[in-house]
């Protein structure tokens, strides 16, 4: 196959290394708007080439892209790559608004191109972990759970804003949290064969007064900057997630997940995991508690130099290396030893895209799973802007049977 990466900023550079490391790949473009990004990455990355822009390139035999621009932005490119016929993988989230997403869906209905959204959180160790326990049953019934992700603006956040939007990035720094869901809602929903109905949700105003989350500043006229909700399931079960911008926490899982079961119980924190699990019968004295932080462990290894080279705080995010419960086995022999990024997740995002495409099989996290990782969010907001009124959320079905990847 061959891609063409849209948006060579902080992130794509990841990605790109890994897709020219993997044997289905012949070759990679790329194009920014800022043309000199993208020479630069081709030069360092060694690419096939650059395009003045995404018509060029849209325009071009490459049979497949990467959206891998601001978080706002994904929607109407992602349309415009599907209807000039191209296989489509977006960085999170799927898009912000009901009617691009139902767009996108449409979409890849009509057409049978590939579509995925790189949903870090889906192989985050602690989903994939829950993820296996829920088949084995291990749970019993859940009939709650937690996900957050929790990304402090002091933990690199001022540096990638300023850097994403130049003079007036004030206006853009204050992006909605609930309109990044995904990374918390993709990670419980990632382990729960469930998607959520309704959703209450809570914003706290930001106090900082620095100009970023300020209502007249933002594009959004958002000022909420930490955003807590509670979602109704199908299954009747219920999730809660929080995402915080403003928060005295340092370092660790970002993301982190809890899931509540009536046999056993895992909780995850900043630093560790436990696993509570009942005994049969009565006696509860007989129950365990097992720490299972060892398993979800990834950060043993080096980031490559030129990585995360606007803030040095976000450098963390692409220190990680395997963890134990994530199965490589599947993956390419070529990314033996490559850099990693976000909890050991980057290596099977960038071989799930490929082998969606190749073998022309929706992958995981396909448009009908993005749609209910990102769209609870969205509605999220839409509460939180009327104090908090519970609201129904739309869902546009199962989609194909996922992979079994
Ligand atoms: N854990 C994760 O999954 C994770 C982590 C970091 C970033 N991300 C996502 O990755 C995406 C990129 O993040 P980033 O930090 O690299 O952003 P960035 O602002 O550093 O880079 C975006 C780039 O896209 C370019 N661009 C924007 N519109 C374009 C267009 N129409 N045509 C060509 N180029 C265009 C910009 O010029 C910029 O260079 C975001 O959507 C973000 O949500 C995901």
């Amino acid at each position: 196959m061959k891609i063409g990466v849209i948006g060579t900023g902080q992130f794509a550079r990841s990605f790109i290394s890994l897709w020219q490391k993997h044997p289905d790949v012949e070759a990679i473009y790329a194009c920014d708007l800022v043309p000199e990004r993208a020479k630069e990455h081709q030069e360092k990355y060694d690419l096939a080439g650059t395009f003045a822009d995404v018509e060029e390139m849209l325009a071009s035999d490459v049979d497949s892209v990467a959206v891998m621009t601001q978080r706002w932005t994904h929607g109407s490119l992602v349309l415009q790559a599907l209807e000039a016929g191209k296989n489509v993988y977006s960085a999170v989230p799927m898009a912000i608004t009901v009617d691009e997403i139902k767009a996108i869906i449409d979409k890849v209905t009509e057409t049978g191109l590939i579509y995925m959204m790189g949903e870090t959180s889906y192989y985050n160790p602690a989903v994939v972990w829950a993820r296996g326990k829920v088949a084995e049953g291990a749970f019993g019934r859940v009939f709650y759970a937690e996900g957050d992700y929790v990304h402090d603006m002091d933990n690199g956040f001022y540096a990638a804003y300023r850097y994403s939007g130049g003079d007036d990035w004030k206006k853009t720094a204050s992006y909605p949290p609930m309109l990044y869901p995904t990374h918390a809602i993709g990670g419980v929903l990632g382990a729960l064969p469930t998607y959520a109905t309704s959703v209450s949700c809570i914003g706290i105003h930001d106090d900082r007064g620095d100009g970023v989350f300020d209502k007249d500043v933002s594009l959004w006229g958002n000022d909420f900057s930490n955003m807590s909700a509670l979602f109704g399931l199908a299954d009747g079960g219920a999730m809660r997630t929080n995402e915080f911008r403003r928060v005295g926490y340092w370092r660790g899982h970002e993301s982190r997940f809890r899931f509540y079961g009536t046999d056993s119980v895992m909780e995850q924190t900043g630093q560790g995991a436990t696993w509570s699990i009942k005994t049969e019968g009565e006696d509860y004295r007989k129950g365990d508690t097992l720490d299972i932080s060892d398993l979800f462990y990834t950060r043993n290894a080096q980031v490559p130099e030129g990585f995360g080279d606007v803030d040095p705080a976000l450098m963390q995010s692409f220190a990680s290396g395997t963890a134990k419960v994530q199965d490589r086995s599947r993956l390419p022999k070529e990314f033996e030893g490559a850099h990693n990024g976000h909890e050991g997740s980057h290596h099977f995002l960038a071989d799930d895209f490929v082998r969606a495409v190749t073998t022309k099989t929706q992958p995981p996290v396909n448009a009908w799973k993005a749609a209910r990782f990102t769209l609870p969010g969205v509605i999220a907001l839409e509460s939180a802007r009327q104090g908090g009124a519970r609201l129904p959320i739309p869902d546009f079905g199962d989609g194909p049977e996922n992979p079994a990847w």
